[in-house]
């Protein structure tokens, strides 16, 4: 089995080609140089024919929430164009397709977990570009899964955690928006999540990688500072998204749904807490 991760040399796509070759998985890990998923030519080109590459993983692109505000286009074409090439080449090549997708693609205005097959209304130009891509992907007539991922931090990356570790480092304090509630997510335990659904030749469709349970950024930096072996209550302040305005939209409910992968028995990512206290040596360095 030959899989292709494209976006290969990203946050998430670093631990994916490790992961997948640690289990011994024949991986092609290629990035923007290699293989610019925009091109169709060279989509087709390298994953068209039947027996390139028995798994499709499309990892690439671009993740500026607030630069794609103004340049929505430019976030079209990478975001919805890249994986329609992809699904193409796939359909052709019977290759089954992963695409990861995000949190954003909902409002964000819910009380309750959003469902795998629940209405997506994005917020702003990042999610519109994203939902596009999902259902360029569901309409191609490829094999695909749609993996849902948010709030993501990894070693190979300036995520959250890692700008907030900064921060509290060198101020001492940071204030943080309380009312922006969501699932931090290990790219690690997310890695995992797509080699057991692939494992599991999970049916066509789409599901949530993200942990479970669910905290704000203040409380996500709270545990931060706990890691730090820094006092949370001396070192974290509260704000709010009013007072902390950025260029695009945030949801302030980004919870998502695990009931698809209860559906056909693979167990969901652990508790978001747990699951910090065991990445964070690898994220925020010294722990208390
Ligand atoms: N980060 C989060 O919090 C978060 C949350 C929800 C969902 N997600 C989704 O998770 C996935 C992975 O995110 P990430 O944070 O790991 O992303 P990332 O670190 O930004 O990696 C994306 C990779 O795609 C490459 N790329 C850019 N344009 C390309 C092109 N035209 N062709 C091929 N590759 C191209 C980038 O290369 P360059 O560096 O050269 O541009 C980069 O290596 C994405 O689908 C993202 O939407 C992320």
């Amino acid at each position: 089995m030959t899989w292709t991760v494209t976006g290969a040399a990203g946050m998430l796509g670093q631990d994916l080609v490790a992961a997948a070759r640690a289990q011994g998985h024949e991986v092609v890990a290629v990035d923007r140089d290699e293989l610019d998923i925009t091109d169709a030519a060279a989509v087709m080109d390298m994953l068209g024919e039947p027996g390139s590459s028995d798994v499709v993983i499309n990892v690439a692109a671009w993740t500026q929430v607030d630069s794609a505000e103004e340049r929505e286009p430019m976030a079209f074409t990478l975001n919805a164009v890249g994986p329609q090439n992809l699904a193409a080449a796939c359909a052709r090549s019977g290759a089954r397709l992963v695409q990861i997708s995000t949190d954003y693609v909902f409002p964000g205005d819910g009380a309750e977990p959003y469902g795998e097959n629940d209405l997506l209304a994005p917020l702003g130009a990042y999610g519109r570009t994203k939902a596009a891509g999902e259902w360029a992907v569901r309409s191609s007539g490829a094999d695909w899964l749609i993996v849902r991922t948010a709030w993501l931090y990894g070693e190979h990356g300036t995520p959250f955690p890692k700008t907030m570790g900064r921060l509290l480092r060198e101020r001492g304090h940071v204030d943080v928006v309380t009312d922006q509630v969501g699932q931090p997510t290990w790219t690690v335990d997310l890695t995992d999540l797509i080699l057991r659904l692939l494992a599991a030749n999970a049916p066509s469709g789409a599901y949530h990688g993200t942990s479970s349970g669910q905290c704000s950024w203040y409380e996500f930096t709270r545990a931060i500072a706990v890691s730090l072996g820094l006092d949370p209550e001396d070192t974290v302040g509260r704000t709010t998204a009013a007072a902390f305005k950025r260029p695009a939209p945030r949801p302030a409910y980004s919870v998502l749904g695990h009931d698809a992968l209860a559906a056909i028995g693979v167990a969901p990512i652990g508790d978001w807490r747990e699951r910090w206290e065991a990445a964070a040596p690898a994220i925020v360095g010294e722990t208390a």
